[in-house]
């Protein structure tokens, strides 16, 4: 038996015997490495006459490619060994029944705020908006006065401010009164064009059947160089029948006044109320569910960008409200009670995430 052959019958020896990835990185080493028996035998090619590069040249090279191929089945099969393994002791077992309540009905469901929240997020993502948040303890400076609130304004009034303690420097902080703040905070930190959602809460000194002093709000924002009141219209409807789940809605645009947005409108939308339940689009009653506008020039310059190149709209609506108009709770103030009876009749699964290809309730 040549050299070569007693040297290939040796190493393909040592590849069969390697037990791991370790193992088998040495044998190659041993072999194909810089100084590896293979690559010395290799390198005496150099010195060897035409002729006998002829004979010898076609075996070594052989021998490479074999040791190479034999190597390369190995470690195939270290990794189809352990793929298997993994296959074999993460197996799960799909026959198990999904639990689709939890063990407790009354306990771990999902508050309709949280249900709703995610619902409003699911459909607006769709539509591309990012979604965006501010801190609930904000600036006054961004919850009014960047948004053309300054501070002898009688809005400031109407939105029952809850104030702290003005700081060292006398800047006053505020509990946010609305989400319309986190519009601020978003020109100032991105570059436009901007598409966000924003939801959270917000806090009012307020207290009756259909106000409690927090509550959710969900803001839209739409800032490029085109997007006009006919975008914003599209938008809301769209919004409007995917989140009612309804074909289609009548809405009506009352203008308003908010000083952040010039025009501004309030929308109301069609809907039944003279049976037990509220019925979208028909009957004859109006429901006011959001405030919008066209972002004012103002506030558009407050956020250090060109008014008369940069232009669109916001919109602002109450989610706790949406969540009372679309699932039927009468009393605002049961939200907040943490009553579990409450949770377990109005409460979500918690398995079902809402999204506009799997529907958004079930
Ligand atoms: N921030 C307003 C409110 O809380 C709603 C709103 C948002 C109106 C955006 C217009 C534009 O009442």
């Amino acid at each position: 038996m040549s050299d070569i052959d007693s040297l290939e019958k040796e190493i393909m020896g040592a590849i069969a015997a390697s037990g791991d990835d370790a193992a088998l990185e040495a044998v190659r080493v041993a072999a194909l490495g810089k100084k590896g028996s293979v690559s010395e035998l290799l390198k005496t090619l150099g010195a060897m006459s035409a002729d006998e590069r002829k004979v010898k040249g076609p075996l070594i090279n052989g021998l490479k490619d074999r040791v190479t191929a034999a190597l390369a089945d190995k470690k195939e099969a270290f990794a189809a060994a352990a793929l298997q393994h993994r296959l074999e002791t993460e197996r799960v077992d799909i026959t198990l029944p999904v639990r689709t309540e939890p063990l407790d009905p009354g306990a771990g469901r999902l508050h309709p705020v949280g249900q709703v929240t995610d619902e409003i997020i699911a459909i607006f993502a769709d539509m591309g908006f990012q979604l965006a948040d501010g801190p609930d303890i904000e600036l006054d400076d961004y919850n009014f006065t960047k948004l053309n609130i300054p501070p002898e304004h009688p809005a400031r009034q109407m939105h029952d401010t809850f104030y702290m303690r003005p700081d060292a420097n006398g800047a006053r902080h505020v509990l946010r009164t609305h989400t319309s703040a986190v519009q601020i905070r978003h020109m100032l930190a991105q570059k436009p064009p901007y598409r966000i959602i924003v939801t959270g809460r917000t806090y009012r000194s307020d207290s009756d059947q259909t106000h409690t002093p927090m509550f959710h709000q969900v803001e839209g924002l739409v800032i490029d160089e085109s997007t006009h009141m006919g975008h914003l219209k599209w938008t809301l409807e769209e919004f409007c029948k995917a989140f009612f789940e309804v074909k289609s809605v009548t809405m009506r645009f009352r203008a308003s006044h908010f000083p952040f947005t010039e025009p501004s409108a309030e929308v109301d939308i069609q809907c039944d109320r003279s049976g037990s339940e509220v019925k979208f689009g028909q009957g004859n009653d109006w429901l006011e569910i959001l405030g919008c506008g066209m972002v004012h020039p103002k506030v558009i310059a407050n956020c250090g960008l060109d008014p008369s190149r940069y232009q669109g709209f916001a919109f602002g609506c109450g989610v706790d409200r949406m969540a009372m108009l679309k699932y039927g709770m009468p009393d605002l103030r049961a939200f907040f009670e943490s009553d579990l009876r409450w949770l377990k009749h109005y409460g979500f699964s918690l398995l079902e995430q809402p999204s506009l290809a799997g529907g958004l309730t079930r």
